[in-house]
């Protein structure tokens, strides 16, 4: 595998950026121009596990983990980093993380599940959720949940209920910091969903006090996700700063990740002198500080590999594939901009700008609106670049679409992690197959 500067020229000679910035930090090009992910040409895996189909280097996704988690341990040695598993909840990836020492962050009783079925240690799990069922919550305390993130007071109510034995909780705040994000991804302004209220905090957290049941240990708050901006991390530590003072603080996650060849994103070491800068300043010195990092810690080890089933040249080009928004929902949700390559025609110069189209039925199911490449043929692989994050957890059944296989790959070896749904596993949803079950 070899890894010679390819700059990126679109075809109207302006430049692009670095062609293997936003790719697996374990990829390259083999003798014959062909993407190589943890030294498996990705052609290979696509022909032999099919398309669409999510590749996940391995070793750069433990190398990242092991960047937040020692990064942050240096600097505030009372820490911990929790994974928040949304951003790609799949069995094999709360082993690994489990395996690398991470907490594990879940949002409700699916993800809890998921957790449990990868062994992560249950005292090692965070549970999120600003609705919590009952169900969900007795699933919680059965399974033994090390900490509960309360929401709001109606969880408070069911916890009274349910409780039977001493149970160690945060409580989550909105703290009024508005990030420079989209606004579906935003989560601390004044007009979140999300925690409770400023003003109501003293009285809730007294009424947490008194429970003889519930251990309430400090605060947690989450500004948003894709957040480029270092200092509005810091805002929120000298948010949570002014609350008052607990044995713990956790600033939820939310650190962007580089998309495309022009997008800049902060190092993992900016992210972190950030926070720890200003809690050094602001936080009580014996405090533990948590940070919840999901899109940061995956995205940019995954690609995503469609086969071209089409290409037609109208007023645009439209170069459709054999996936779309039911596997990339977050392109329509939040206009999120990927790059997209030939996977085998690497070295080849970008000839034409294309509408990277997917098969659902919206003129919304854009992949990438204009992306430069060379003159595209029906039959091409194309990789979606830095997909590790949020594609796999918003993938859903439109139009019957089945959900894509996702491969981790290490040194050469590729392993199944989650097989490709079938036509049998939609159906089984549904009368007749149920009456059958
Ligand atoms: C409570 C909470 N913590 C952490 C995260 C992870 O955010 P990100 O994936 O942007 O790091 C999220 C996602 O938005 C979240 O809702």
């Amino acid at each position: 595998m070899t890894r010679s500067a390819v700059e990126k020229t679109d075809p109207s000679g302006t430049r692009l950026g670095e062609l293997w910035s936003i790719l697996p930090e374990e990829a390259g090009s083999d003798d014959t121009g062909r993407l190589v992910v943890g030294g498996v040409a990705v052609a290979e895996l696509a022909e032999r596990y099919g398309t669409p189909l999510h590749v996940i280097d391995e070793s750069g996704l433990r190398r990242q983990m092991r960047r937040l988690a020692d990064g942050l341990t240096a600097r505030w040695p009372n820490s911990e980093v929790l994974f928040a598993s949304k951003s790609l909840p799949i069995v094999e990836m709360y082993r690994v993380a489990h395996e690398e020492g991470l907490a594990i962050d879940v949002a409700g009783g699916g993800e809890l599940q998921l957790a449990l079925a990868g062994g992560v240690d249950p005292q090692r799990i965070y549970m999120h959720g600003n609705a919590k069922s009952e169900a969900e919550l007795e699933l919680a305390l059965s399974s033994g949940v090390g900490t509960i993130i309360v929401d709001n007071e109606d969880e408070l109510d069911r916890l009274d209920r349910l409780l039977t034995q001493p149970q160690r909780l945060l409580l989550r705040v909105i703290p009024g910091v508005e990030a420079e994000t989209h606004a579906s991804q935003a989560t601390g302004g004044e007009n979140s969903k999300f925690g409770v209220p400023l003003g109501e905090l003293e009285r809730v957290v007294a009424r947490m006090q008194r429970h003889p049941l519930m251990e309430f240990e400090g605060i947690h708050l989450h500004i948003g996700s894709q957040i480029l901006n270092t200092a509005e991390f810091a805002e929120s530590v000298d948010r949570v700063s002014r609350i008052g003072r607990f044995p713990i603080y956790n600033v939820g996650g939310g650190l962007g990740v580089k998309y495309t060849y022009a997008e800049e994103a902060p190092t993992v070491e900016a992210y972190l002198d950030a926070v720890v800068a200003e809690a050094k300043a602001k936080l009580p010195a014996d405090a533990k500080l948590m940070i919840e990092p999901g899109r940061s810690i995956v995205a940019r080890a995954g690609v995503t590999l469609y086969r071209i089933l089409s290409v037609k040249r109208a007023v645009k080009t439209f170069v459709a594939v054999d996936g779309g928004m039911a596997d990339q929902l977050d392109i329509a949700l939040t206009g999120q901009r990927y790059e997209a390559l030939l996977a085998d025609r690497l070295g080849e110069a970008w000839t034409e700008t294309v509408q990277l189209v997917g098969r659902q039925c919206e003129s919304g199911d854009l992949l990438v609106d204009g992306a430069p490449m060379p003159a595209a043929r029906v039959g091409d692989l194309v990789v979606l670049a830095s997909t590790g994050a949020y594609s796999y957890s918003m993938t859903n059944n439109y139009n019957g679409a089945l959900r894509p296989a996702i491969v981790f790959v290490h040194d050469g070896t590729a392993r199944l992690v989650t097989r490709r749904e079938t036509y049998e596993d939609l159906l089984a949803l549904h009368a007749p197959s149920i009456s059958a079950a």
